[in-house]
């Protein structure tokens, strides 16, 4: 009788399985992005994302009160203001959309861990995430304003400001923006690793943040590249970044692995919109089974490195868990 390995052992059943089960959900892992927007009596579905909905502070608390009932732990805001500028005014306007929406879910919720996306694209007239001249985004420039608005949602109370423009150095230039501010406490989760990917349409269509001209391969990543990741990461380390977003996930799962490997802050795995659209489109159409895939899909990004998880199933996620 030849000799081989008989790994079939442990599946023999539903308890063996568990047993020796090595990745494992938790709904502490979830980050649930939620869409705040001026107005009032709104939830506008987003066409592009059954399930998802854009919220206006008089009705956003019943979904929050949800999440927090499920036992999600933090949301993070995207703010679609009632106007724009060239210059994103209302990204650092204290009475801004997500400083309102930051005041009022921490008034209500103060043990519930408040993020706040830290761009410009949805309150510029332009739509790129920085200063605009000539066609050209200007970095430096840029970085005050990110650093104004970063400072402002501080004051509003977030808990964690996540910024996700992609500026070089904005992590430095936003640590020293809240220090000097007095807000060395709060941590910096930064899109380390975000990469000028398709896979943010449905997104786009949610917050209103497409480039009205051009696109944003002069500041997020080319797709094909590995080794610039890990140069994006290691500087946000070196700025002072306190978490790692990798972004998108699904088609990065090497990148989030590498990074787990060179570093050793918290990651993120941000399970972008087009992701989340796929997997509901099909699931519509009966071809899949919609559990069965967000949980495989979501465990690969923990099985690759990921420390947490921002989905836009993280409710989905958490009633599952829970059952
Ligand atoms: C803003 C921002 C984007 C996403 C999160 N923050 C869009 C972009 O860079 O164009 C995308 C998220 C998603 O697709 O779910 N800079």
């Amino acid at each position: 009788m030849q000799s081989f390995d008989r790994h079939r052992r442990l599946r023999t059943s539903a308890g063996m399985r568990d047993l020796v089960r090595e990745t494992h959900l938790h709904t502490e892992d979830l980050i649930y992005p939620l869409f705040v927007m001026e107005g009032e009596d709104i939830k506008n579905p987003v066409k592009s994302m059954p399930g998802v909905y854009q919220w206006s502070l008089d009705r956003v608390d019943t979904e929050v009160q949800e999440a927090v009932d499920l036992g999600i732990r933090s949301i993070i805001l995207f703010g679609v203001p009632a106007e724009k500028d060239a210059v994103g005014s209302s990204a650092y306007d204290s009475e801004g959309i997500v400083q309102k929406a930051v005041r009022q879910i921490k008034a209500a919720y103060p043990d519930f861990t408040v993020i706040a996306d830290t761009c410009l694209c949805q309150f510029t007239d332009h739509g790129h995430c920085g200063v605009v001249e000539n066609g050209e985004i200007l970095n430096d420039e840029s970085l005050d304003l990110l650093v104004k608005t970063a400072v402002s949602q501080a004051e509003a109370g977030a808990d964690i400001i996540a910024p996700s423009n992609m500026m070089d150095g904005f992590v430095t230039a936003i640590r020293s923006g809240l220090d000097e501010a007095g807000f060395k406490h709060v941590p910096v989760m930064s899109y380390a690793v975000k990469y000028a990917s398709a896979f943010y349409g449905p997104f786009r269509d949610a917050a209103h943040s497409s480039p009205q001209s051009g696109d944003r391969k002069t500041y997020q990543m080319d797709p094909a590249n590995r080794r610039e990741a890990f140069r994006e990461a290691r500087s946000d380390v070196e700025e002072g970044a306190d978490f790692l977003i990798v972004k998108p996930a699904l088609s990065y799962l090497d990148i989030i692995r590498d990074i787990r490997e060179r570093e050793q802050l918290p990651i993120v795995a941000y399970n972008v919109s087009g992701e989340y659209s796929m997997i509901k489109a099909a699931a519509e159409n009966g071809w899949i089974d919609e559990q069965a895939v967000v949980l495989e899909k979501i465990t690969s990004m923990k099985r690759a490195g990921a420390d947490l998880i921002l989905t836009y199933f993280s409710k989905d996620i958490a009633r599952w868990l829970q059952n």
